[in-house]
């Protein structure tokens, strides 16, 4: 039987495998690998490194700061910080810079951050934990947890616990942030199918990319106060009027992305006209061009909101 003639059913089921056997691999070069209970499946290896580190960049210059709650008075006199999931630290590298009175830490199931231990600041650690096990510190102990873009790595039913978990571990008066991506806006053709193979994929594992569109109800439920929703979009299309730096960036994103070895397998697999790389990059550049076309962006939020005191 050839992949385009099993049912809906059945490819998901098998780009699930196909991805989870990725996942589940004890290469060297990923350290995620040795974690349970993770589901987000990118490596974090270098290639990751270099992608985490530039998507940075090009979100300071689309949301022009590092977090929008109302902490900075508190930051400049000296709070504990929390980043989870902090991938390579660099979101937690700035705030070090920013606000030297601060104590960070960031913590993620990878050890990728390890790469900053000869330059970190002496503000600054990081440490190994997961989200989605009860968090190793005591009740009220951060005055701000932050945590940025790890809608592919939460399943949907474990957003509430997670969100009440920052709850037990921030003070009273305390504020929580997520950024978190959503919807894509003006949908292409070609760029639905890709997303469609990986939604339908990550489906099974719990994962839904619109989760964190209920963030600020499970915030309500966690009992935060305060709370507020700040949209913005993150243009993937370039025009031919204005400035496309920051599309460009995010361009380059998309490549980086979906130029990783798990996801152009998968692509490859249930895609019937990619039969080889160069008809994937083909593919995806095919992709960018419609994304000017319809002119694509991303829904992104920061939720932010705070513990009663
Ligand atoms: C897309 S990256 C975002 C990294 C960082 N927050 C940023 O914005 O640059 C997702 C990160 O979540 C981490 N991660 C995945 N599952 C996790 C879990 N269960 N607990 C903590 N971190 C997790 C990954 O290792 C990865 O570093």
């Amino acid at each position: 039987m050839t992949s385009q003639s099993k049912s809906f059913n059945d490819v998901d089921n098998s780009i699930s495998q196909q991805l989870n056997s990725n996942a589940d691999k004890k290469d060297p070069s990923d350290n995620n690998s040795q974690q349970k209970n993770v589901k987000y499946l990118l490596k974090n290896d270098e290639s990751e490194f270099v992608r985490l580190n530039s998507q940075h960049e090009a979100l300071k210059l689309v949301w022009k700061s590092l977090y929008k709650a109302p902490i900075h008075d508190e930051l400049e006199k000296g709070i504990k910080v929390l980043d989870s999931g902090c991938g390579t630290g660099c979101w937690i590298l700035d705030m070090c810079k920013q606000y030297p009175n601060s104590i960070f830490l960031g913590t993620d199931v990878s050890t990728i951050y390890s790469v900053h231990d000869e330059i970190k600041p002496s503000n600054c650690s990081f440490d190994v934990a997961n989200v989605l096990e009860p968090l190793p510190f005591p009740d009220n102990h951060f005055d701000f947890i932050h945590q940025r873009l790890l809608v592919a790595a939460i399943p949907q039913d474990s957003w509430q616990p997670v969100v009440n978990s920052f709850m037990r571990i921030l003070k009273p008066g305390g504020w929580v942030e997520f950024m978190e991506t959503t919807d894509v806006i003006n949908l292409s053709p070609k760029g639905a199918r890709l997303r469609n193979l990986l939604s339908s994929g990550a489906a099974k594992r719990g994962i839904r990319s619109s989760a964190p569109r209920e963030l600020e109800l499970y915030m309500l439920n966690a009992g935060f106060v305060n709370i507020k929703a700040i949209p913005m979009l993150l243009p993937f299309g370039k025009s031919d009027m204005g400035d496309n730096t920051i599309s460009s960036l995010f361009q380059d994103d998309f490549l980086r992305l979906y130029r990783r070895e798990a996801i152009q397998a998968v692509a490859m697999k249930y895609l019937p006209e990619i039969e080889t790389p160069e008809d994937y990059e083909k593919f995806l550049k095919d992709v960018l061009a419609e994304y000017d076309e319809y002119n694509t962006s991303l829904l992104s939020f920061r939720f932010y909101g705070q513990k009663p005191q």
